[in-house]
């Protein structure tokens, strides 16, 4: 027997499940003792030394030296919401996941997060922002880890060490890129110009958003949604805010971070507290599910591609409101645990190797940082649906579990067995037909193609916008001392843009290096000149 399903601490959907934290008249021990003085220790004579008998001070002090965990790896700073997702229905003919039929309500938490500073970091720097979502649903909790850029750095997973080691502070100082050298982060995207797209998004306003309410929030990878008759369909999940999208400009963004390093917080818990809640509509694309996995010459396994809305509509399933702050920030926004893996019968995952690579890592990170598996138990991590799972012990294990048997099946205390027909209901892995054959370490030809979409997306910029993602360019670069480095990431600008390159160039005073690859000269067709963002702009 699993530990009841209770409310998420504070949530809007229930009591408090941490109750038992100051709720007496006096004060106590952790063992509920009462306490006459927590203000003196006690001495021998009041001029000391302080005795090893007094257990108060000791377990006060004791409690305090162990009240820090492990900060997340990457997007350790956060801040996080209450909510509720109504979903439309109108992916029920596409996807069996309860949760999305329709006008079924659905409790929801959120973290928004810068990815690389530190906890205590500036809110206004430029980086990618995470958005994730843990949906409470009936059938188990199923989490959207996103992020307000749709496309990602790398295409495998195994190169994600390399890229967070490349963009953290640079070892021999600690002193984050945003205020020193910014030579590791440019020489990866420079080498891996698999980045480049991503790194334009960066450079752009996109970079800088105004407040976590005014962004869009992207799935990123290609999912799988399962219908009731088993029929898939592949998906890209899209957050659209209905506070419009807007960011700062450089200027504003530095001001801010020296003025008020807890802009983005502040904003978000100001506006939930005066009512004015944030919604967002959750949208998706969706392509069939063909062998090849490409749609209009786009790999959908390949995390640095998005796909223009142009070509494939983000079509509305549902509308969330944050509406309730946490109470306890600790307990709730750093204590969540997201994780691609958490899904609900009628998402799936697709092969993409970066999507592969996330499923191993976020268990395994958490079990660390939250110190043993039994982080599910924990009231914000609890799953709003039935448990009865056969996991037992554990550090921090919480729940008296009942039983003789805790393996299936059992005969001895009516143990469920697997029988046929019990899987109605159950998450089913679709069975896929793997093309391979051969195992090696090596990408589809598809994935070969580096700076289409940064061109695609430099080019589909206003004027201004363009101006904001060349001064980026410039300053970013500025702050390389490797002249190597800002002379490789040029060539990669050649091969994006010639203007583009060209004036960064300029602006380094450095020559513009011819491109490598072929450049188209015009504009892209008309059709693919809008991309993200284009839902309503307040
Ligand atoms: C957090 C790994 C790619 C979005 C994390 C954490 C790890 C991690 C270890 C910390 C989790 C925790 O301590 O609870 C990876 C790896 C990746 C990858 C290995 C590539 C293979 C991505 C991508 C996205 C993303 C592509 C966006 C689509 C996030 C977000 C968080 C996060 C939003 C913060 C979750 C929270 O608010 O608690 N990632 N990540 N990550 N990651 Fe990734």
């Amino acid at each position: 027997q699993a530990p009841e399903a209770v409310s998420p601490t504070g949530s809007p959907t229930g009591a408090p499940a941490t109750a038992r934290a100051q709720s007496g008249q006096y004060l106590t021990t952790a063992q509920g003792l009462r306490l006459g003085d927590t203000d003196h220790s006690l001495k021998a004579g009041s001029r000391g030394p302080i005795l090893l008998q007094d257990h108060h001070l000791r377990e006060k002090i004791t409690h305090f030296d162990h009240e820090r965990i492990p900060e997340r790896v990457v997007h350790a700073r956060g801040a996080g919401a209450h909510g509720v997702f109504r979903s439309y229905g109108t992916a029920a003919n596409i996807t069996r996941a309860g949760f999305l039929a329709k006008d079924v309500e659905t409790p929801v938490f959120v973290r928004f997060s810068t990815v690389l500073g530190s906890r205590g970091s500036a809110d206004t720097v430029r980086d990618t922002r995470g958005f994730s979502t843990k949906f409470y649903t009936d059938e188990g909790t199923y989490d959207l880890v996103g992020n307000n850029i749709p496309v990602f750095f790398i295409q495998d997973g195994i190169k994600f060490p390399d890229i967070v080691h490349a963009a953290k502070p640079h070892p021999d100082r600690e002193i984050p890129q945003a205020q020193s050298a910014h030579d590791t982060f440019w020489d990866f995207v420079s080498l891996h110009t698999e980045a480049q797209a991503h790194t334009m998004w960066n450079m752009s306003d996109r970079g800088i958003p105004r407040s976590y309410r005014t962004m869009e929030g992207f799935g990123v990878h290609t999912f799988r949604f399962v219908n009731a008759e088993g029929r898939t369909t592949l998906v890209k999940f899209h957050w659209k805010p209905k506070q419009g999208v807007h960011s700062l400009v450089w200027e504003e963004a530095q001001i801010i971070n020296g003025m008020d390093p807890d802009f983005h917080r502040r904003d978000l818990a100001d506006a939930i507290e005066a009512g004015a809640f944030p919604e967002w509509e959750l949208g998706v694309q969706t392509f069939p599910d063909t062998e090849d996995q490409m749609f209009e010459g786009i790999d959908l396994l390949d995390p640095t591609k998005f796909v223009p809305e142009e070509l494939a509509p983000v079509q509305p399933i549902g509308v969330m409101t944050l509406n309730a702050n946490p109470t306890n920030y600790f307990a709730e926004t750093e204590q969540v645990a997201f994780h691609p893996g958490h899904l609900v019968p009628g998402i799936d995952v697709t092969n993409d190797p970066l999507l592969q690579v996330r499923l191993f890592s976020y268990l395994d990170t958490q079990i660390s940082r939250l110190g043993g598996p039994n982080f599910a138990q924990i009231p914000i991590n609890r799953p709003q649906a039935p448990v009865n799972d056969m996991l037992r012990d554990g550090m921090h294990q919480q729940a008296v579990h009942g039983g003789a048997a805790p393996y299936r099946p059992n005969s001895l205390d009516g143990g469920c067995p697997f029988l046929a027909g019990q899987d109605v209901g159950a998450f089913i892995d679709v069975p896929e037909e793997l093309a391979a054959s051969i195992k090696e370490r090596k990408n589809p030809a598809s994935f070969d193609d580096h700076f289409s979409q940064a061109r695609l997306f430099f080019r589909s910029l206003s004027p201004v916008e363009r101006d904001h993602v060349i001064q980026a360019y410039k300053f970013e670069l500025g702050k390389c001392y490797e002249k190597s480095i800002r002379e490789r990431q040029l060539a990669a600008l050649a091969n994006v843009d010639a203007e583009l390159c060209a004036a960064v160039a300029k602006g380094l005073g450095l020559p513009a290096p011819e491109a490598t690859e072929q450049v188209p000269d015009s504009d892209p067709s008309p059709a693919l000149s809008q991309i993200g963002g284009t839902w309503p702009v307040a």
